[in-house]
């Protein structure tokens, strides 16, 4: 069976869709499926922002077939890895959960790099271009952390 993981934000244009793109293109297609989503349902059925196209772009990476979805209850059983980028997105999820199992899915992204830290990838929404490659490096990074975590397990278990 594929590892599930999804990536949260609130409008699911600019962050999410990024730290898609960047964890799908450092795992293999066969064991894992990365999807994103938002909180928030003010931009169901849009591209990624143009800016977010434009940096992943830059760095190689292809997000223009996204499309934003909200957050459901039912991805609490659908993903085993959910990550999000901000105090508010885990807020908003954790309310929805309705056991521990389900609690215990939920992680900041940032945690990765800093663990325990809860700190935030700022939302480069009302930013310029800078805010989104800053947003990029720290996805990047923390992506790494992620596909090396999950390879580890996987190999254990395989
Ligand atoms: P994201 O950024 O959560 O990284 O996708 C945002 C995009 C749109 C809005 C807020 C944040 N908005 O309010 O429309």
């Amino acid at each position: 069976m594929k590892t599930k993981i999804l990536m949260v934000c609130l409008g699911n244009i600019c962050r999410s869709p990024l730290a898609e793109g960047i964890l799908k293109s450092k795992l293999s297609a066969k064991e894992y499926t990365v999807e994103s989503c938002g909180t928030g349902g003010y931009h169901i059925g849009s591209k990624p922002d143009s800016r977010s196209i434009a940096i992943a772009k830059k760095h190689a990476i292809d997000i223009t077939d996204q499309r934003a979805a909200q957050f459901d209850t039912s991805n609490f059983k659908l993903y085993d890895y959910i990550y999000v980028m901000d105090h508010s997105n885990y807020e908003n999820i954790i309310k929805l959960a309705t056991n521990n199992q389900e609690e215990s899915k939920v992680h900041y992204i940032l945690n990765e790099l800093y663990p325990n830290s809860n700190a935030e990838v700022p939302d480069p929404y009302y930013g310029g271009d800078q805010g989104f490659e800053n947003v990029y490096q720290m996805l990047d990074k923390a992506c790494d952390k992620i596909a090396e975590k999950l390879n580890t397990q996987n190999k254990k278990t395989s």
